[in-house]
């Protein structure tokens, strides 16, 4: 109504509530339009500026929202909800310093506030300065006015929160003490007690520690925590004196699982192998018994059983032969191949897994979850190809990746993906991608002709469309430059022109791999700035540089933007020279020279495939940065 009357049609702050109202209708279009146009007509508006950052934070476009409210408190300083917005993104961003400062300001603005002060106090908690945490909170905790035999629970939570920080400071004296003053007014008395008895653990006051778990297990016999708080005060000295512990305990409380089960992770277990034996000499669980006989099932679960326990202590030549046992006389059964594969698995044979991993898929080519587990450890054994053909049997999981590379496509510009899908597509020959194009095109005009029959009316509009569609496809076109490695570089962050052409399992294996080296990139740079020299980034730069040398799927320019940027940061070595000049270096010291020589310079399989590894690291390194988050959630 407002923007319908002539006067006010260009009203920037109104246009930019009617695209934030639009926004929250999914039009998502519509709502930018209106939005930057309101802006246009009012650059001097925090509204305006607020409203485009609530926008792009909507996208998820976190940097770009930031950018927005901080023009926004360019022409309104002070404004609350701009600045708690703000303190959000910063977080959500990792940007700690620049949380600090906003929560600064907002103490400044509402130092009455209880979530002001709070807000303070954690912006120094996540910096890890906990001594000025502490200290902040003690502070307002000052201006509190409670009454011991008041119930508060906002203050009970404070006093805890308090206690936290100067825990995770290390001053355990000071936490206890802390405990005790204010115990009385902690709602909370279970967090009293267990954080007792970690502190007096911490102090090494054992006997006090050893009376709170008892104490805890009298309330609950059934957390395992305290019965590991209980182990580390009495301090047993052999497998006996621990079992002791346990037979106590189970003595006390005949009803009791968890003392039954844990002393099962130290004792050895002799018992089950000894079924093993009974079950097939004579079919009973024990010989000497004139039970009844157990059907062959119960052998078979034995088996099973054993094998995974093998498997999990490390055995894994003993874990085969259960499992081969096992097999041996039920060769149907699926879940013994799983077992099996994951054995292979485990001793680091991924080729022999994947095989045994196959064997399982074959038994029920229904079953979905084997299936994807099949392909996983295929792609893990680098058998794409293989991989490929498994996904392909379930026609859907083909298409959750093509819909998934082209929402990528949509969401994620300006970004690598987008760039290497880009490239590893510019890879294909030009005959190729025609064929792709031509296919492309064919099913368009069939999916055309069969519209136009069902309905001939709207044979005329439709044919404008399809014009129309083909004009676009010409001004795509292919990627026709040379793709010239620096050029690339420069590239990255901007807006690049993307061709949507059918996209195989491979290539998004290949985008994937490039997208995953080129993270790396980014964050050995950062780790050199931090510390070049520390032996666990040094066995990552190894497979780094190996990764780059021996992945033989990295499309091959993206390999050479790699070795490029590589020679700049180390000069022309590669991973052996690079180890052995490390070594050199750090002659006299062993955790540098262990680095060196723990890595397996043999070994030609490409270790960064692993996801696991991959993320840790790059997770290690980053810290908490929101931005590499973003990306491994990409990824
Ligand atoms: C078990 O104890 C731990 C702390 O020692 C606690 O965090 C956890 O909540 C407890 N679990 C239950 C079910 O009480
Ligand atoms: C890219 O082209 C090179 C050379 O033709 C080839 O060896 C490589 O396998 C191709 N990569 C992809 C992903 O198609």
């Amino acid at each position: 109504q407002i923007l319908s009357n002539p006067k006010f049609a260009e009203h920037g702050e109104t246009l930019a509530m009617k695209g934030l109202t639009l926004n929250c209708l999914g039009k998502k279009e519509e709502a930018y339009d209106l939005v930057r146009r309101g802006l246009r007509n009012d650059l001097k508006s925090h509204v305006c500026w607020h409203v485009y950052g609530l926008l792009q934070r909507s996208d998820k476009k976190y940097d770009e929202a930031i950018k927005c409210y901080r023009n926004a408190l360019k022409w309104d300083k002070d404004n609350l909800q701009i600045l708690r917005d703000l303190s959000l993104l910063q977080i959500q961003m990792r940007d700690l310093e620049g949380y600090r400062e906003t929560r600064y300001q907002l103490l400044q603005l509402r130092p009455a506030q209880r979530a002001s002060w709070i807000g303070y106090a954690i912006a120094y908690h996540l910096l890890e300065d906990y001594e000025m945490a502490a200290k902040i909170i003690e502070e307002f905790r000052k201006t509190q006015q409670t009454s011991p035999d008041k119930v508060d629970y906002e203050y009970s939570e404070l006093l805890l929160y308090q206690n936290q920080v100067l825990r995770e400071a290390g001053l355990h004296k000071e936490a206890l003490e802390h405990l005790s003053n204010y115990e009385k007014q902690i709602c909370d008395k279970l967090a009293v007690e267990e954080t007792r008895g970690e502190l007096l653990l911490k102090l090494e006051r054992l006997d006090e520690a050893t009376e709170v778990y008892r104490r805890l297990l009298e309330r609950n016999p059934e957390n395992w925590s305290y019965y590991h708080g209980l182990e580390k005060a009495l301090k047993p000295s052999t497998v006996e004196e621990r079992y002791k512990i346990f037979e106590e305990a189970w003595e006390k409380f005949p009803k009791g699982l968890v003392p039954r089960r844990l002393p099962l992770n130290f004792l050895s277990e002799e018992l089950v192998v000894g079924y093993e034996t009974s079950l097939k000499s004579c079919r009973m669980f024990n010989q000497n018994d004139d039970g009844k006989e157990e059907p062959p099932t119960t052998l078979l679960w034995v088996q099973y059983f054993l094998a995974q326990h093998y498997d999990m202590i490390g055995q894994q030549t003993l874990a085969l032969e259960y499992i081969n046992a096992a097999i041996e006389s039920t060769p149907t059964l699926i879940e013994l191949f799983l077992i099996k594969a994951k054995i292979y698995k485990h001793a680091g044979n991924i080729k022999e897994a994947a095989q045994w991993m196959d064997e399982a898929q074959a038994l029920d080519t229904a079953d979905r979850f084997i299936n994807s587990k099949c392909a996983k450890y295929m792609l893990k054994a680098t058998m794409i190809k293989e991989a490929e053909e498994m996904c392909s049997k379930f026609t859907r999981v083909r298409e959750i990746v093509q819909s998934d590379i082209n929402e990528a496509l949509i969401k994620a510009r300006p970004s690598l993906t987008v760039l290497f899908v880009f490239i590893s597509l510019a890879n294909l020959s030009d005959k190729e991608l025609k064929k792709l194009r031509n296919k492309q095109r064919r099913a368009q005009k069939k999916a055309q002709l069969e519209e136009e029959k069902k309905n001939a009316e709207k044979e005329k509009q439709l044919k404008n469309q399809k014009k129309k569609k083909e004009d676009d496809d010409e001004e795509i076109g292919g990627p026709k430059e040379e793709l010239i490695p620096d050029k690339l570089v420069k590239v990255s962050g901007r807006h690049v022109n993307i061709v949507f052409v059918p996209v195989s399992a491979s290539h998004v294996y290949c985008v994937l791999l490039s997208e995953k080296y080129l993270l790396m990139l980014q964050s050995v740079k950062r780790a050199l700035a931090i510390d070049p020299d520390h032996p666990w980034l040094h066995q990552c730069l190894v497979r780094f540089f190996k990764g780059v040398s021996e992945s033989k799927e990295l499309p091959e320019v993206v390999r050479t933007v790699l070795k490029q940027e590589i020679t700049r940061l180390f000069g022309d070595s590669n991973a052996k020279s690079f180890n052995q000049a490390y070594l050199t270096k750090h002659s006299s010291s062993i955790p540098h020279r262990l680095a060196g020589k723990w890595i397996d310079l043999s070994n030609t399989t490409d270790t960064l495939t692993d996801d696991n590894h991959f993320r840790i690291w790059l997770k290690r390194l980053h810290g908490a940065s929101g931005r590499s988050l973003l990306f491994m959630q990409h990824i």
